[in-house]
């Protein structure tokens, strides 16, 4: 439930919400009624700074297990030993690795591991990685309660044009929709900034998959669609949340493994990408927090 442009304004003032406190009333009202009204409006929950510290320490260390994973990944591995290491660096940080038994059926490893014509949600196995493959790695981890989510494509040796094409605007689309995020800037935004710039490269937004807050849970409100939408939910200071774009080279819809209920392929079979962050909204703007720490 969200509230659009004429609906009366949530202060009370009796305004609609354009005339009133559009859209720059998250920076107008103080922190705590601005978080009991996004609980209630939204089921958005605004983190305080005690939190945000939780969250960024643990997408740290999400962050620097995924870069050394991504380090591992060459030709000849198998993304099952990217799981088997994933296990054991899970372990060395104390850290409890968020996709083991998630969800129904339960996801059967510690990551996800998504080769070419993989959207999202590949279950690592015993399959080689071979020279032209590409690859996202997706990691979240829990620690304390807390949870961080990232993910980021390799390439092994040189893939065709089409797979470099779908990794290249796939992590230009984040970075674009990453510099949207800001106090007052609505959720819609996200998806206006991805969609406009794969088009114009002639790629196409998975709209069956999409981010989501992610903090206190693995999946939170709000969803954060990488495609146009018309979420009228302003951004405001505390919220965390991932902004994972899934670019296809070919059409758009993707297709669920009916053995293993997880595996989402591109119908076309044409390669797809994805790159994820978490990101926290600042006073000012927004802040990364999936950045690995410094080797
Ligand atoms: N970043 C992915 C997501 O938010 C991670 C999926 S893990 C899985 O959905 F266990 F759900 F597959
Ligand atoms: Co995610």
């Amino acid at each position: 439930m969200h509230i659009t442009r004429n609906d009366p304004c949530w202060c009370g003032s009796g305004k609609k919400w354009k005339k009133c406190h559009y859209p720059k009333a998250p920076l107008t009202i103080d922190p705590l009624t601005l978080a009991k009204r996004y609980l209630k409006q939204y089921g958005i929950v605004l983190k305080t700074a005690p939190q945000i510290d939780k969250i960024r320490h643990i997408c740290r260390i999400t962050a620097g297990i995924l870069d050394q994973l991504c380090q591992s990944a060459r030709a000849g591995v198998t993304t099952l030993e990217l799981d088997e290491l994933s296990r054991k660096l899970h372990k060395e940080k104390g850290v409890i690795p968020a996709p083991l038994n998630y969800g129904y059926p339960p996801f059967p490893k510690t990551i996800c591991t998504s080769l070419n014509e993989v959207i999202c949600h590949g279950i690592p196995e015993n399959r080689v990685l071979k020279d032209g493959d590409i690859m996202n790695i997706d990691v979240s981890c829990i620690l304390d309660g807390y949870f961080g989510d990232c993910s980021r494509m390799v390439a092994i040796g040189e893939p065709p044009k089409e797979s470099q094409l779908v990794m290249d605007v796939s992590k230009e689309c984040l970075a674009r929709a990453i510099s949207v995020c800001k106090p007052g800037a609505f959720i819609w935004e996200i998806g206006q900034a991805i969609e406009d710039y794969a088009t114009t490269k002639n790629c196409s937004v998975v709209n069956q998959f999409v981010g989501h807050g992610v903090g206190l849970a693995f999946h939170e409100p709000p969803e954060i669609p990488h495609h146009y939408n018309g979420i009228e939910i302003p951004m405001a200071p505390g919220m965390t949340f991932t902004i994972e774009p899934m670019i296809n080279a070919g059409v758009r819809d993707a297709v669920i493994d009916s053995t293993d209920s997880w595996t989402a392929r591109t119908k076309d079979g044409r390669a797809s990408a994805q790159w994820e962050h978490t990101l926290v909204i600042t006073e000012t703007g927004s802040e990364i927090l999936t950045h690995p720490p410094k080797r």
